[in-house]
């Protein structure tokens, strides 16, 4: 069978036979009346790990960052965020369709905004203005070629977030990759924020799963949203079970990701034509194709007939995201093609 890279995504990974096995053998309940043993064990387990005090499973990340949005936010109210964060580009218009505010995006420096940036986006109360309620803050970021959201910068915003009776939400999808490079605890990022959703699903390898963690009056109220948009499920410790065998499993061995990034990252470098656009910090590779040297389409097409997978982000920019299911092999497979590109 030819060989197949796939570098769209972390979450293309399948569950492994032993995942499955956990899966299968899963104590389960009606999580929607509160029943499932493994659903509660998880989020016990992930509060537990962020410091705070509850948490609820939820289907997605996008679920995850708009339970938490609903939980903080009253209609008309507005969050602030960076433009390219992936609640103000993926998730739909969610924030305004389901919970009726509005986003404030301001320019990040790869995704990072800094308290400093922020403040003067704060809005004074006025009967013709918003409400500012909320930040929102994406570690690592998505769109950022998985930058880690440095600790202190969160700090600063919590400060701020405080001194003007702000809260924060910490999309942390693949917060477990900033822990995985860094020396920093979940529980210290997570004390930044009043609400932190992680993925199950991406780079730990889960099929289903995200969770989202807060107070207990936040979590009551994001349990509600939860049900109100549909992501209420039953036997749903099958899948808690999986995300159970991910932390035990998989967390520790997200730093292989980044050093199979960070080769792709020196293979790009050295390859005509190719143009990295950010560090490699975690598990992600973005970089621009000259089109002076060859159109990104012709680009991509050469890859996928050698069986590598990948995903333009925007016209000419393409990412490469390593997981679970891409091996040193996989790598050199990739640095083989690129030499022929470079010929051709
Ligand atoms: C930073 C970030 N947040 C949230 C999500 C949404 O996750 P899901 O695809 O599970 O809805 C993603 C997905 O890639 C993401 O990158």
């Amino acid at each position: 069978m030819p060989r197949i890279v796939d570098l769209r995504s972390d979450t293309v990974t399948r569950p492994g036979p032993e995942m499955r096995r956990a899966m299968a053998e899963a104590d389960v309940g009606d999580d929607v009346f509160g029943d499932d043993p493994t659903v509660i064990a998880l989020q016990e387990r992930m509060a537990t790990l962020f410091g705070k005090v509850a948490a609820l499973f939820v289907p997605s990340g996008t679920m995850a960052n708009q339970v938490a949005l609903a939980a903080h936010t009253q209609r008309g109210d507005e969050v602030i965020c960076d433009r390219n964060c992936h609640i103000f580009n993926f998730e739909v218009a969610a924030p305004a369709v389901l919970s009726g505010i509005q986003l404030n995006p301001l320019d990040g420096e790869q995704g990072v905004i800094t308290a400093e940036q922020i403040a003067p986006h704060i809005r004074p109360k006025n009967v013709h203005l918003p409400n500012t309620r909320l930040i929102a803050i994406e570690n690592t970021h998505n769109r950022g070629a998985g930058k880690i959201f440095p600790l202190d910068e969160m700090q600063r915003i919590r400060e701020l977030a405080s001194e003007h009776g702000l809260s924060v939400h910490l999309d942390g999808a693949r917060l477990a990759n900033a822990v995985a490079a860094s020396d920093i605890s979940f529980e210290q990022y997570a004390s930044c924020a009043d609400t932190v959703s992680m993925c199950f699903s991406k780079g730990l390898g889960a099929p289903v799963g995200s969770i989202v963690a807060g107070t207990s009056e936040l979590i009551k109220r994001a349990h509600k949203a939860r049900k109100l948009f549909g992501g209420g499920m039953r036997q749903a410790g099958i899948l808690a079970a999986a995300a159970m065998y991910a932390l035990d499993n998989h967390l520790s061995r997200l730093t292989e990701d980044h050093r199979t990034a960070s080769r792709i990252g020196k293979l790009i470098d050295t390859t005509d034509g190719l143009e990295r656009v950010f560090s490699v910090e975690t598990n992600m590779v973005i970089f621009r194709v000259d089109e002076s040297f060859m159109s990104a389409g012709e680009f991509l097409s050469v890859l996928e007939e050698n069986g590598i997978l990948t995903a333009a982000i925007r016209p000419g920019v393409i990412r490469m995201v390593t997981h679970l299911d891409v091996n040193a092999d996989d790598v050199d497979h990739v640095g083989e093609v690129l030499a022929t590109v470079k010929a051709s």
